[in-house]
């Protein structure tokens, strides 16, 4: 069961600002929703907060330190290896998925990125303000496999480039 992280990085690093999303990307939602439909998703607790709600159709799994946290709709681990272990004995149940997918915010990337197979990256063309960054994309670890040039539709607020990263060795 592979390990896939799920993120959009400004050309500065920056993933978030106060909570939220320092940008409006409709499509890379879409793309983003069809990717991870009835798969396991992994995230902390304040990128849970700041959505709101459980997303649909997956099974969410909330990553907190404080043992008395609860929502309704989500499962809660309390370090990000137990999440995955969660993540990979519910998806076994599950026909047809093959990877746990972490979805942010910056501390659970920072802390899920030695642990993970795969990268889907969301690179959006511009450098842009916020106080939650994802941790450089070592190329001596990491290799492009796809990448797709992503004009700003109507609803973009940026133009972007989407990229598949894997692994170049796999993790013994
Ligand atoms: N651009 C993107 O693709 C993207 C995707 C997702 C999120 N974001 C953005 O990222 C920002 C949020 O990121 P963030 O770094 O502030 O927070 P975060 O990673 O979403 O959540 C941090 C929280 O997770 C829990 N946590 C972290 N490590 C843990 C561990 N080892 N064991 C148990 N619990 C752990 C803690 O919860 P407790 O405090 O409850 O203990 C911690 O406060 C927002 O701006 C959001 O919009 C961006």
């Amino acid at each position: 069961m592979r390990v896939a992280i799920y993120v959009a990085i400004a050309e500065n690093g920056v993933i978030g600002r106060d909570g939220g999303l320092p940008w409006r990307l409709s499509t890379d939602l879409k793309r983003f929703k069809a990717d991870t439909m009835g798969k396991p998703i992994i995230m902390g607790r304040k990128t849970y907060e700041g959505i709101g709600r459980p997303l649909p159709g997956r099974l969410n799994i909330v990553v907190t330190r404080d043992k008395s946290w609860r929502a309704e709709g989500v499962e809660v681990a309390h370090t990000l290896e137990a999440a995955i272990q969660l993540a990979r004995v519910r998806a076994r149940c599950m026909t047809g998925i093959d990877e746990v997918c972490v979805i942010g915010g910056g501390q659970i990337y920072a802390q899920a990125l030695p642990l993970a197979d795969r990268l889907h990256v969301t690179h959006v063309l511009a450098a842009v303000d916020g106080d939650a960054h994802f941790p450089p994309i070592d190329a001596e670890t990491w290799r492009v496999v796809s990448s797709q040039e992503v004009p700003a539709g109507e609803k973009d607020s940026h133009a972007t480039r989407y990229s598949v990263y894997e692994r170049r060795r796999p993790i013994l």
